[in-house]
């Protein structure tokens, strides 16, 4: 990989209190495409995304993100910065509708046609505007989610298990829009679905309880004879 890249982590130890889950984590984020963070449950990747947008402090380490050294950053700077997030959980506003959960994303946002662009990315948002979003199906729910770190117009955006709880049928639906997104800005996608994240991703990092144990392009780590290791529970 090159030497300077959007987001560049280097050395990076994290965990809760005395327990420390990263440890001398090294990761390059080029400025555009994809790049999956794999890993059996447990390995570590929500952390590492709490890490990189801010809600968790590195204990070690630094984050630099388009060559400025944001890890002592709060997270709304990083946000501001850049930083798009979609977590793996409570990523929406249940009791609010879609349309609100839309407007209060939209606060942040530059752009007043940022809305209508989520909403061409995805149309079945704009038939659900008045449900509040607790009532929409899983894959529904992930695509505001998605549509919600849209508006902010981030150039890096942190997906954490886009898929998860999401019916396969609209899986692919999701899959189609991420790709697009990764030929416009930086995607991290974390994903237990393999083949999913590295249609998206072009390169890949394996986390081994929080450790990196294994990177390269999706295609030498989709082949790497350790790769099931690393995945298998
Ligand atoms: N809020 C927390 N407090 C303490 N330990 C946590 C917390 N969240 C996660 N952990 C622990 O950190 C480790 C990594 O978790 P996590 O980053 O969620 O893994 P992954 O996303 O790869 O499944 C696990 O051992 C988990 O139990
Ligand atoms: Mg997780």
């Amino acid at each position: 990989m090159p030497e300077h890249q959007f987001l560049d982590i280097r050395h990076l130890d994290a965990g809760y209190g005395r327990s420390q889950v990263l440890f001398d984590v090294n990761i390059g984020i080029p400025w555009r495409g994809g790049v999956a963070v794999l890993g059996r449950n447990g390995a570590g990747k929500t952390t590492l995304m709490k890490t990189i947008v801010g809600e968790l402090a590195a204990s070690k380490g630094e984050l630099f993100f388009d060559g400025r050294d944001v890890s002592r950053s709060r997270t709304e700077e990083r946000v501001r910065m850049g930083i798009g997030y979609v977590p793996q959980e409570h990523s929406v506003f249940a009791r609010l509708s879609v349309r609100d959960n839309l407007a209060v994303g939209a606060l942040s946002s530059r752009n007043p046609a940022a809305v209508d662009r989520v909403l061409t990315i995805f149309p079945k948002l704009g038939q659900r505007l008045d449900q509040p979003a607790g009532t929409l199906s899983g894959g529904e729910r992930k695509m505001l989610a998605i549509g919600r770190a849209m508006l902010g117009e981030p150039s890096l955006l942190l997906l954490d298990e886009p898929t998860e709880g999401v019916w396969v049928g609209v899986i692919e639906e999701i899959t189609e829009r991420l790709i697009e997104l990764a030929g416009e800005i930086a995607v991290v996608i974390v994903e237990q679905h393999l083949d999913l994240a590295l249609r998206v991703a072009d390169y890949a990092y394996v986390l081994d309880r929080g450790r990196v144990a294994l990177q390269g392009s999706a295609g030498d780590v989709r082949n790497s004879p350790e790769l099931l290791r690393y995945l298998a529970p």
